[in-house]
């Protein structure tokens, strides 16, 4: 495996019981790079990218992750694997799930101090750092439930790169927010795709993803229908199901359409 890459999936094949979630993906993704999924709900975003920090086990295939290689059908790793993939690789999920009875800069503090082992004042500073880079310095000592959902999930990107991640992964950052305030938290994850953080990016956001992202993945049905570089994937598909996708998620205004046609009597309507 070349050095630059950081994450690469061979036929990852993933199950829960009787129900296949998703089959046989292979990607890969390099330093610095921003790969972002789409896919209608359902799809096996979120779980694909839980089984990459082994929050879920997988059924086959194989996985290279940051000089680590799991293959499918294991339960459990040592302890040790476990926890050097989970310092290493930061998750933001679509709900904050910050402390509520810790502050702002206890939040983003506690995993450097208890799992790291950094001094309380490095920590703290470091801290500051990451709330100053999300405007957020002036909320440090407030608790969770004052601060507006993006607000939250700022401190939840912050609490993630306090690790000093290698890789970040996001899984619909934004998809719970409010609109007026999606515009601050995707700033804040721009931000660290331009400082050269690998990441892999779970979002609704298409606008977002074809400025931001360098490879573009489609799952639905079972698996990756098509993958490529953001801007040929997003505006010329190649492949009629990753076209039908796109079509929707940009034209919602059409849905009601789609149903009409559908419910018209074959041959037309009259
Ligand atoms: N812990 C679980 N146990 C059983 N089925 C699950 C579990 N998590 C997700 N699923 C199922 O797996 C499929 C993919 O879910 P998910 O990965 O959340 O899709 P997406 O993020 O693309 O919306 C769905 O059918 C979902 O119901
Ligand atoms: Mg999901």
């Amino acid at each position: 495996m070349s050095n630059d890459v950081v994450i690469r999936t061979d036929r990852l094949t993933k199950r829960f019981g009787p129900l296949s979630v998703f089959e046989e993906v292979s990607l890969e993704v390099k330093k610095s790079e921003v790969m972002a999924i789409i896919g209608p709900s359902g799809a096996g975003k979120s779980t694909f990218i839980r089984c990459l920090n082994y929050l879920h086990p997988f059924n086959q295939g194989k996985l290279d992750i940051l000089g680590h290689t799991i293959l499918g059908g294991k339960h459990h790793l040592p302890r040790e694997e476990l926890r050097d993939i989970r310092t290493r690789v930061g998750m933001v999920f679509q709900t904050f799930n910050l402390f509520p009875h810790l502050n702002v800069l206890e939040n983003i503090t506690l995993a450097p101090v208890e799992v790291k082992r950094v001094a309380r004042a490095n920590a703290n500073e470091r801290a500051m750092e990451l709330l100053e880079m999300v405007g957020l310095s002036a909320k440090a000592k407030m608790y969770p439930k004052r601060l507006s959902g993006g607000e939250q999930q700022r401190v939840a990107i912050c609490r993630a790169l306090a690790m000093e991640p290698e890789v970040m992964l996001f899984d619909e950052p934004t998809s719970m927010l409010d609109p007026e305030l999606v515009g601050d938290v995707l700033a804040a994850i721009r931000r660290l795709a331009s400082d050269g953080m690998t990441m892999i990016l779970v979002t609704h956001e298409m606008q977002f993803a074809k400025d931001v992202a360098d490879t573009v993945v489609i799952m639905a049905d079972h698996g990756v229908v098509e993958t490529g570089p953001a801007r040929e994937v997003l505006e010329s598909p190649r492949t009629e199901r990753a076209q039908s996708f796109l079509h929707r998620v940009l034209h919602p205004e059409e849905a009601n359409d789609l149903i009409d046609a559908k419910m018209a009597p074959i041959g037309g309507r009259q």
